[in-house]
């Protein structure tokens, strides 16, 4: 089965968009292009049901009704329970919250491993308990490769240890890392997983059931909806944490995490999403699947057609001795977010160049500054990324290929 991608472009309003006509977008690791099913439900929310949700008269009764489809349908399509799927406004911001919801279950000495892979949003906060009595332990990545590495993991544990965080994926290096096993280890010493997902779940959802972390976060600017934050945390684990919003909150679980308050009408459009994925679904599958079975069918459709394109840009880049990839410069076991730096060219200057080819791409450390500062890599001027989706066309993969051709 191959993806229709023209029919796949035609649900995404940008592509039509006369204004972007000719550029070609290489920075959805940044943000994707959001889906029309989404902008039309929250044009609807904004329309017809802006009001205060869960009052008896018939616009706030379905604008809680819609509320709570999202959580059901995200929470059916992650393979785990509605009461363990949390909105907040941002994964920075959901983890900074949960740091401070989890300090109170551990002791003074405590140790919590953190990588050096992450996102500045799954390492900050973290780090910032060691001013609250909890050894930080550093997982640092490889100076060359940029991966991170199971032994050197297992040499970090103690029976103190009480915590892992590290991303999926990273935003910079691209490299998958094996959830399961990671999650195995660190369940032998008895400590908690918490995944960074937001660099991973644009390319295909996860089944967090099967994945093994306690807590999952990614973003769903970037995977085709809201500015919002999506947190699943096993439902054992929430009464163990501290609540961090209104005193009279305590209990209620889906507001313990999440003290800004929601944004009704954001949750409430998180459905198009997954009518998104549902139309994919519909339109190359006859089979009747469950969400979760649908979800699995989905993630091979949109990496067969990730994995030609990254096969075509990983042959170009292989073949030029003027860069350095980060990473696995192959397709297995990576998703198509690539970053370079040119060894002959001033990389202001590739930039630039490529801008002028219509790309629209990215340059700079991407808030993943530990792992540059691991690899030596400084932070000014940075990287320059391209990140793709299951959305992008070959010709765009070309136009960036021929853009590069000239800028190197
Ligand atoms: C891997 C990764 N983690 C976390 C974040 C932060 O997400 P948010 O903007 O929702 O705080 C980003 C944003 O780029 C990211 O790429």
């Amino acid at each position: 089965m191959k993806l229709d991608l023209p029919f796949v472009r035609a649900q995404f309003p940008a592509f039509a968009e006369p204004s972007l006509q000719g550029w070609a977008f290489f920075e959805n690791a940044g943000g994707s292009y959001p889906c029309g099913h989404f902008i039309n439900r929250l044009t609807a929310f904004y329309t017809k049901n802006k009001v205060q949700p869960y009052y008896p008269y018939p616009a706030s009764m379905l604008a809680g009704e819609l509320m709570d489809e999202s959580y059901k349908r995200m929470a059916e399509y992650l393979n785990v329970e509605a009461s363990e799927i949390h909105f907040g406004p941002s994964t920075t911001q959901n983890v900074y919250v949960l740091a401070n919801a989890m300090r109170p279950m551990w002791k003074d000495g405590d140790e919590i491993i953190v990588s050096c892979q992450d996102h500045e949003a799954n390492a900050g906060a973290w780090r910032r308990l060691a001013d609250r009595g909890i050894k930080i332990v550093e997982w640092h990545v490889d100076r060359e490769s940029g991966l991170l590495n199971l032994e050197d993991l297992d040499g970090l544990f103690s029976d103190r240890t009480r915590m892992v965080a590290f991303p999926h994926c990273s935003n910079v290096i691209g490299h998958v890392n094996p959830v399961k096993e990671i999650s195995k280890r660190a369940h032998a010493y008895g400590a908690l997983c918490v995944v960074d997902g937001v660099a991973y779940a644009p390319h295909g959802f996860p089944d967090l059931k099967a994945l093994g972390a306690d807590i999952y976060l990614f973003s769903l600017y970037k995977t085709y909806g809201p500015h919002l934050g999506l947190m699943y945390v096993k439902k054992e684990l929430i009464m163990k944490m501290e609540n961090q919003s209104h005193f009279f909150k305590e209990g209620i679980t889906r507001s313990m995490l999440t003290p800004a308050g929601p944004d009704h009408a954001q949750i409430g459009a998180v459905s198009g999403i997954l009518d998104y994925f549902d139309a994919v679904y519909e339109h190359h599958f006859e089979e009747k699947a469950v969400p979760s079975q649908r979800n699995t069918a989905l993630n091979s459709l949109f990496r067969e057609q990730e994995k030609a394109l990254l096969e075509r840009l990983l042959g170009f880049l292989r073949s030029r001795d003027d860069i350095q990839i980060l990473g696995t410069p192959n397709v297995e076991g990576r998703v198509p977010t690539i970053s370079i730096l040119p060894l002959k060219k001033n990389l202001e200057a590739v930039y630039t160049t490529l801008t002028q080819h219509k790309l629209m791409l990215g340059m700079g450390d991407f808030y993943a500054v530990r792992p540059l500062m691991d690899m030596d890599i400084p932070r000014q001027p940075g990287v320059l990324r391209f990140s793709f989706l299951h959305y992008t066309s070959m010709k765009e993969i070309e136009q960036l290929i021929a853009g590069l051709k000239n800028a190197l």
